[in-house]
């Protein structure tokens, strides 16, 4: 069994890699989709074992809707097979599901389904915040972040923590990212919330990946030694 991380952290993950794994099995985008949603689970699962305390996946981007209409709408429909199958269990288990980013294309079944998630699982004492990005780019939530502040109208000055309350994403700095599929970049996920983030690239496709190569991530995280800046 791997080792135990001690102490919660707050991890983000991009999931990469589906398309190419499905390509590889000469199976649809869709099936790699559906694959990539046995890895979410696997990896919450794991994600609760080792006390985490906020998890952050990144599901869809804003530049995702350049997809094929065939995929956005296959994704669409696992979406919400998944929230049917699963949310009961993962409520039982602790976990609270958030969604965040602009999914209102994903039509209204879908938005239902994600509004029943949250509030199903708003319980008091989480074991997990589970969030989901869907639908989401760094760069336009920082930029509607400015536009709001603007529209206040408010005079009291603006600091990098209160920053964080005008963004869209309910998340603050993530301790650790994780991106499967090989590349190395960050593809405009949680740019603010990234300053400091410790980054792992893995070269493992997302529906490859498992709990016991995120369980090697997270004690490569707690054997790394963050300085911040200082000279310690
Ligand atoms: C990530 O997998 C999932 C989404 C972006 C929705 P991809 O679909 O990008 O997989 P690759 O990169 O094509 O293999
Ligand atoms: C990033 O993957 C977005 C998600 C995993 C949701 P992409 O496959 O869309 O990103 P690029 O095209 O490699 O930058
Ligand atoms: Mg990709």
């Amino acid at each position: 069994m791997p080792k135990i991380v001690p102490k919660p952290i707050h991890v983000g993950i991009i999931m990469d890699g589906n398309g190419r794994w499905a390509r590889s099995k000469k199976l649809s985008t869709t099936s790699g989709h559906e694959a990539g949603i046995k890895t979410v689970r696997l990896i919450v699962e794991e994600s609760i074992r080792h006390s985490i305390a906020s998890l952050t996946l990144y599901a869809f981007s804003t530049e995702n809707w350049q997809r094929p209409k065939s995929e956005i709408l296959g994704i669409g429909k696992l979406l919400i097979q998944a929230i049917k199958d699963q949310v009961p269990e993962l409520k039982e288990e602790g976990v609270k599901i958030n969604f965040f980013g602009q999914y209102k294309k994903f039509g209204s079944h879908a938005l239902k389904m994600i509004k029943f998630a949250e509030d199903d699982t708003n319980i008091k004492k989480p074991k997990l915040i589970l969030n989901i990005a869907l639908g989401y780019g760094g760069r336009s939530d920082i930029v509607s972040a400015v536009n709001k502040i603007i529209n206040s109208k408010q005079t009291k000055k603006i600091t990098e923590s209160s920053f964080f309350s005008y963004l869209d994403a309910p998340v603050r700095e993530l301790d650790l990212m994780i991106r499967t599929g090989g590349d190395k970049r960050i593809s405009n996920f949680l740019l603010y919330q990234l300053a400091y983030t410790e980054l792992l690239f893995v070269e493992t496709l997302w529906p490859n990946f498992s709990q016991t190569e995120y369980a090697s991530c997270l004690n490569k995280f707690i054997r790394t030694k963050r300085s911040f800046g200082k000279r310690i």
